[in-house]
């Protein structure tokens, strides 16, 4: 890899040495085009559905393609993390009687949301590991926070506050032992080092653009593993998140709007795609392409 001619597709870096990826990343010169291709698209026509749609589609495939190779329906595009991880959450099976274990050194977001699901009565107890004094959590305080009542456990890949790697395949291994459902947060490993969903071994992983990734804030996927999905359970699902969506008519030829839609029941999408409420960012999902070209 040819550093100078990177650094060239990064504008800020001709006058900063640039430390705050961790916050948000800078765009590069293909980003930049993307969004400006995007916005003349959208002043010349208006809406374009018809061609922004295949765009949201390959989005979600490169996604798959960068942790690891996921298929396209186990891969969702969504507006960013908290929203990634709320759609979980509402979604999972939960133990009666359960716990959820989570880190101290997970994103806040990480953490609030569990507290809430004690409150609202679908966990009993929620088993916030903390730090050593090395600033991380050893696996032996995993492995006696994880029992057979264990519903979830979530976990970010790198800590947001630390830069601590959590051992993820392995934290992923006790949980499968005792029967939990594994979240895993990417934000700070994806474009840092490579993943793979499948040798670590996630049942589902979120992940937003706009730090190591550097992409726009406002674009985020997740994961779920193909023999997972089925046992999702959506409590909140939008137009774009249910069996017969416009996205769905699209890939099956159908005319977008050519019919009603079924407002008799819900049926939720069969597929991560159960997890996208509503538009999404056109601009942002452009930008996959662009950067793979
Ligand atoms: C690990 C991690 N997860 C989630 C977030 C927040 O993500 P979002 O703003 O997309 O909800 C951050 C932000 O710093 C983070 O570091």
């Amino acid at each position: 890899m040819n550093v100078d001619l990177v650094r060239k597709q990064i504008p800020v870096t001709s006058r900063r040495a640039y430390f705050d990826n961790a916050g948000t990343g800078p765009p590069s010169i293909p980003v930049l085009n993307a969004i400006n291709e995007y916005m003349a698209d959208w002043r010349e026509y208006g809406e374009n559905w018809e061609e922004w749609l295949p765009l949201i589609i390959e989005s979600r495939r490169l996604f798959g393609k960068m942790i690891g190779g996921a298929a396209l329906d186990e891969v969702a595009s969504v507006p960013n993390v908290t929203s990634a991880l709320t759609a979980l959450a509402s979604s999972l099976h939960y133990k009666p009687s359960g716990n959820i274990v989570i880190s101290e050194l997970n994103f806040p977001t990480n953490i609030y949301l569990w507290h809430l699901q004690k409150k609202h009565g679908r966990a009993k107890d929620v088993r916030l590991l903390h730090r050593d004094q090395n600033g991380t959590i050893p696996l032996e305080q995993w492995e006696k926070a994880i029992d057979d009542d264990t519903s979830i456990v979530s976990v970010d890949y790198v800590s947001w506050t630390n830069g601590c790697r959590e051992k993820i395949r392995e934290i992923a291994k006790i949980a499968h032992e005792h029967d939990a459902f594994v979240i895993a947060d990417s934000f700070h490993s994806l474009g840092v080092f490579p993943l793979d969903v499948r040798q670590d071994g996630v049942d589902a992983l979120v992940c937003g653009m706009y730090k190591w990734m550097q992409g726009p804030h406002g674009a985020a996927f997740v994961y779920t593993k193909h023999d997972r999905l089925k046992d999702l359970d959506p409590n909140y699902v939008g137009w774009h998140g249910v069996q017969d969506s416009v996205v769905r008519r699209l890939t099956s030829q159908q005319d977008l709007f050519g019919k009603p839609f079924n407002i008799e029941e819900t049926v939720p999408a069969p597929d991560a795609t159960m997890f996208e409420g509503g538009s999404w960012g056109v601009s942002q999902s452009r930008l996959g392409i662009r950067v793979e070209t």
